[in-house]
């Protein structure tokens, strides 16, 4: 059945003001769903009242919710407001059992949540961190390069599911098992690949996996996933008043009641994507995501052929196996010039380097303010796309009078 994109977007009311939301890399819009269960949730938790039970609720269905996301376990989803606090949590607790001659292998393809948490830990510790290497003309990150990097010393890798720069969905998989065969364990950051395709945390090979619920249509909150036996292992520092069980003893702080019934909603959104689906909600999800990612998946290919026929565009990277995102640069413009010139046209991108910091770094593009990235959520169409190619061409020519 084709995707029903008319019906997809009614339920996204931001999308009525006219703008076309290319930015959703950023943060996509929310969902009519989560922003009604997120103002009918109120009050703290409480075991010896019925509102405070329904507030604890809240915590257990988010988790339950994540979990049919990601193919995890309920126990095993740690809820925090951010995927950097959670990927910090984290570092800084495996960190704690690092010292020097133990090794960490991140990446410069990845989000600086995914990067700087492990550093900084790595150099507490006095371990030594390796870098895996993207390349710079395709935006690829090649798996077999972590036979090399990773040896008996490695205690972690860290890498990405999807670059928030340039799409490139690298082969995390293959990338797992030759950490797991020298015994490292393996965080992926899900948070730009989770909104646009089913996940699975095993098929990942992930014993972490990050995800951020306002890059699928929910409130700004974010996800961790990983083995309840996995986090049993580990001793956070915490308050010692606070629940130590797994995974609770991971959270900080009285919880956002409220945005996590938005996060329940999201998902539950997310697994109606596809009216037909039938089974699980796990099931009702991958059906969902994959409906949507066939739609984003020829939007996105109309968006790389019309930047691909303009000689004024420069795109960054081609990765074979990507995420609806693509990054450049118009010629004559600055990357900031050219998305507030779309933004002034109602065109909405974001511009700079938005965190890959390595990326635009290696790249030599971060200190001239990176580039513009266009990202397709399945609320996009293809007469957004042709909208925004046609601005592309006013601001070129404007461009080329202004050169006169
Ligand atoms: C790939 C990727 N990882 C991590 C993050 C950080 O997420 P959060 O804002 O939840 O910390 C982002 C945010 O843009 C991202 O795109």
């Amino acid at each position: 059945m084709p995707f029903d994109i008319a019906r997809t977007r009614a339920a996204y009311p931001a999308l009525t003001e006219g703008f076309a939301h290319f930015d959703g890399a950023g943060g996509t819009q929310t969902a009519r769903p989560v922003i009604e269960a997120v103002s009918a949730a109120t009050g703290n938790r409480s075991t010896a009242f019925v509102p405070g039970r329904r507030s604890l609720d809240l915590v257990a269905a988010a988790r339950a919710a994540v979990a049919d996301l990601l193919g995890a376990e309920a126990d095993g989803v740690v809820l925090g407001p951010s995927a950097t606090a959670l990927t910090y949590t984290l570092a800084r607790t495996l960190g704690a059992g690092w010292g020097p001659g133990d090794e960490v292998v991140v990446s410069r393809l990845d989000h600086d949540a995914n990067v700087r948490p492990w550093v900084q830990a790595a150099e507490a510790a006095g371990a030594t961190v390796r870098w895996a290497e993207f390349d710079p003309a395709t935006g690829e990150l090649p798996a077999g390069q972590y036979a090399d990097l990773v040896t008996e010393r490695t205690r972690l890798v860290a890498v990405t599911a999807g670059s928030n720069a340039v799409g490139t969905a690298p082969d995390v998989a293959a990338i797992a098992k030759t950490a797991h065969a020298a015994g490292a364990l393996v965080c992926v950051d899900g948070v730009h690949a989770v909104p646009h395709g089913p996940t699975d945390l095993a098929s990942l090979g992930a014993d972490f996996l990050v995800t951020s619920a306002y890059k699928w249509s929910g409130p700004h909150l974010a996800a961790m996933a990983a083995d309840p036996a996995r986090w049993a292992s580990l001793r956070p520092a915490k308050l010692l008043p606070s629940s130590d069980a797994v995974p609770d003893r991971f959270e900080y702080g009285t919880p956002s009641f409220p945005l996590l019934a938005g996060v329940t909603a999201a998902v539950d959104h997310l697994a109606t994507l596809d009216p037909a689906a039938t089974g699980s909600r796990r099931d009702r999800v991958r059906a969902g995501l994959a409906a949507a990612q066939a739609h984003e998946e020829a939007v996105f290919e109309r968006l790389l052929a019309g930047l691909a026929a303009r000689p004024f565009v420069t795109v960054y990277g081609s990765p074979a196996r990507r995420c609806p995102t693509v990054s450049f640069r118009v010629a004559g413009s600055a990357p900031a010039e050219t998305a507030a010139a779309l933004g002034a046209a109602g065109v909405c991108l974001s511009s700079g380097d938005y965190y890959a910091y390595e990326y635009f770094r290696a790249m030599g593009l971060r200190d001239t303010g990176g580039a513009v990235r266009a990202s397709v959520y399945h609320y996009n169409t293809v007469e957004e796309v042709d909208r925004l190619l046609a601005e592309l061409d006013r601001l070129a020519a404007a461009g080329e009078r202004m050169a006169r």
